[in-house]
């Protein structure tokens, strides 16, 4: 009597093998680059935009697309009430400003209606932001993640294609524990970190002193300890936060300021690192 073999069939081990994501590239854009943070409250959002338009005065065509399903920002950081238009009831038109095309979850829902969903209607939100968006001839497209690394971050490091990620923090050292945690999920998940940025980084007072209201030099050495490029500081300004209040980001409006200048030297390493 031939014994036969106790094993799984083929189509059993295909269905219980570890799942191959297929990466598919966003659409109308020649690079796409995500802000993130697992911590919240850092910046991404603000250094998001202003990075967008600092990418546009060194002459990129810029796309920005905030990815925070829960608590959208870009609606308010660049002033945008209106909603995106459809032609053919299956792909969204973004909205241009500031000859940038956005992208929020804030475009189609009411300011205050607060977002109460699951896991899988997230994946299928970030789905529809990254497939049925009609993007045009972007050079880039910038995401703002949102803090964490939960369904969002895992969809954009396992599903779509992205070229490389930007690491906000402050240099506390609650913030730093879960940069740890940003770092290990994009190097686990094959994500490029381009570099960690320091923001709220110092404050410069009127007597030209400089209070490092948040610790020092965090960041940076976290970078150094996991190999990463270190991309900046950027202080904590009030023209900063004025600018994005007022719905222009003081990229946009003042490309020369002493800290649009700092996220000018920061576009530049993106450029080049895109090259
Ligand atoms: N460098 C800065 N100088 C002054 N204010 C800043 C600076 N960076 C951020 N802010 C302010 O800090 C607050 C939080 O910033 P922001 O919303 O960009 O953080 P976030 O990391 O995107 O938050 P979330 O995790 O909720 O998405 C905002 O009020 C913003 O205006
Ligand atoms: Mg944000």
């Amino acid at each position: 009597m031939t014994e036969k073999k106790a094993g799984l069939s083929d189509a059993m081990k295909e269905k219980l093998a570890p799942r191959k994501f297929v990466k598919n590239p966003i659409n109308g854009t020649k690079h796409t680059l995500l802000i993130s943070s697992a911590k919240g409250g850092v910046g991404k959002s603000t250094f998001a935009v202003n990075i967008a338009f600092a990418l546009q005065n060194i002459g990129l065509k810029i796309g920005i697309l905030d990815a925070d399903v829960y608590g959208p920002s870009l609606p308010k950081l660049i002033g945008i009430n209106e909603k995106p238009q459809s032609k053919d009831g299956k792909f969204l038109i973004p909205i241009e400003k500031f000859k940038a095309q956005c992208m929020s979850m804030g475009f189609l829902v009411d300011e205050t209606t607060p977002m109460i969903w699951r896991g899988p209607m997230v994946i299928s939100a970030v789905k529809t932001m990254t497939e049925k968006v009609l993007w045009k001839d972007l050079d880039i497209i910038i995401i703002d993640m949102p803090p964490g690394t939960g369904d969002t971050q895992l969809t954009f490091a396992q599903q779509i294609k992205v070229d490389g990620a930007i690491i906000v923090s402050t240099p506390q050292d609650l913030a730093l524990l879960d940069v740890k945690r940003g770092i290990e999920m994009f190097d686990k998940t094959g994500v490029k970190i381009l570099g960690l940025v320091d923001n709220m980084s110092f404050f410069k007072g009127d007597d030209e002193k400089v209070y490092n209201i948040f610790g020092k030099g965090g960041v940076e050495e976290t970078a150094k300890k996991y190999k990463k490029k270190f991309l900046g500081k950027i202080p904590i300004h009030k023209d900063i936060r004025e600018a994005t209040d007022k719905g222009v980001p003081l990229t946009q409006s003042n490309p020369n300021h002493e800290v649009s200048l700092i996220f000018k030297k920061i576009a530049e390493i993106i450029k080049q690192d895109f090259q």
